[in-house]
């Protein structure tokens, strides 16, 4: 059975749609709708395949190519990034048809070596390169950082399709590929988490790309990403949205992460919190257990919020671990123009307010005040204490 998906006269979708996958990169992102890895197949007088899938569905996908064309006819392979998602059918293909050239930057030829251990045909690409495929042209730019130092985007004259790799993506299985036939909402949250916890750090270099590509004022049809959908209505539009996403992007939100042995510090965010709303009922307040919520989507919240509250018990002198593991993803992070502050209740040393304060320094965001901390249980002074510390923390932030 054909299971690839015709896009124009001469590109197919060869890919995998992947409805099973929760989590990515190992354990460490969250897909809650599944992903999908994207390759696709040009035919004009030559013949060019972008891209693989990932490894587990390496011979099924090498059986469904075969359903669609004759292998021996591929001319060209191009890896626009070596990551395992992309490239981990090549393997199974290249046994297949071990001779084809392979396009891709300096550096994915590292990672394909480093990973496969094979001295395929290779052939380096710069930015500006051409290949030339009888009525159509794949042009090459290198967009390092995007997210990965290999990464490349291949544009394709005549049907002016941008194929950019992971940028643009989101983790989204669809069987209906395109933008325009899928829940918006789902995949806007599905994009934004994707920025968020993946291309954040490398903001400037997204910005930077994203003006390059635009001031080539090249027609873009279709931007053909790796995961997720293709964006084929008003494509740009997610380009402009990464444009603001990649400025320090802030929305008029408030977000409290916190972890709790005796539900004292839960109290003290709850509390936190009503002052917060109080003194601006304008703002979104959310509050997130970092021990209980899905991390990627507290990464999310962070990413959305123009302050955050960090809070923590005092345990071993420190904080807690789940408050540990958060405060390292935010921290890889790089976020730029946020602020924030600490709080925490405690029952003997009560560390964790200068600890987070501290490391919410190095973090990069700008810390407000000292942060607030409770001896024990809050009573109900305590919880006044901390509902009038939220109004302050908003003024402090304004
Ligand atoms: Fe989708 Fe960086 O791999």
């Amino acid at each position: 059975m054909k299971m690839s998906k015709k896009l124009t006269d001469k590109v197919t979708w060869v890919g995998k749609v992947d409805w099973e996958l929760n989590r990515f990169h190992g354990e460490e992102y969250s897909t809650h709708r599944g992903s999908t890895y994207n390759s696709y197949l040009i035919r004009d007088e030559k013949t060019a395949l972008i891209d693989t899938v990932w490894l587990p569905y390496d011979k099924e996908f090498v059986k469904n190519l075969k359903d669609e064309i004759d292998l021996e006819s591929i001319d060209f392979i191009i890896i626009n990034h070596g990551e395992i998602d992309h490239s981990g059918a090549l393997p199974e293909l290249m046994r297949e048809i071990p001779d084809t050239p392979i396009y891709c930057t300096q550096n994915a030829i590292k990672s394909l070596k480093g990973q496969y251990h094979q001295d395929w045909d290779f052939h380096p690409v710069k930015t500006g390169d051409t290949l030339d495929l009888g009525e159509s042209k794949l042009i090459f730019v290198e967009a390092p950082m995007l997210h990965w130092p290999d990464t490349m985007f291949t544009y394709m004259t005549g049907e002016n399709i941008l194929f950019s790799n992971d940028a643009f993506g989101q983790h989204y299985a669809t069987e209906s590929l395109y933008n325009d036939v899928v829940d918006k909402c789902e995949l806007y949250e599905e994009a934004i988490k994707y920025y968020a916890n993946i291309l954040t750090p490398f903001s400037r270099q997204v910005t930077k790309k994203i003006d390059e590509v635009l001031a080539l004022d090249l027609p873009v049809n279709l931007i053909c990403t790796s995961h997720g959908v293709i964006w084929k209505n008003d494509p740009l539009q997610i380009v402009h949205k990464y444009k603001e996403w990649a400025s320090d992007y802030q929305g008029n939100q408030i977000t409290l992460v916190y972890d709790t042995m005796w539900n004292a510090t839960r109290r003290l965010a709850e509390a936190i919190a009503t002052g917060i709303q109080l003194a601006d009922p304008s703002v979104t307040v959310k509050l997130f257990n970092a021990g209980k919520e899905d991390k990627n989507d507290i990464v999310t919240e962070v990413f959305k919020s123009k302050a955050i509250l960090v809070g923590s018990s005092t345990i071993n002198n420190g904080y807690l671990s789940s408050i540990a593991g958060i405060m390292e993803l935010i921290k890889g992070m790089k976020f730029k123009n946020k602020k924030a502050a600490a709080f925490g209740s405690y029952g003997w040393s009560g560390e964790s307010v200068k600890h987070l304060s501290n490391d919410l320094k190095d973090a990069g965001f700008e810390v407000v005040n000292e942060g607030h901390r409770t001896l024990w249980m809050p009573d109900e002074a305590d919880l006044k204490a901390a509902k009038e510390f939220g109004k302050e923390f908003v003024e402090s932030i304004k």
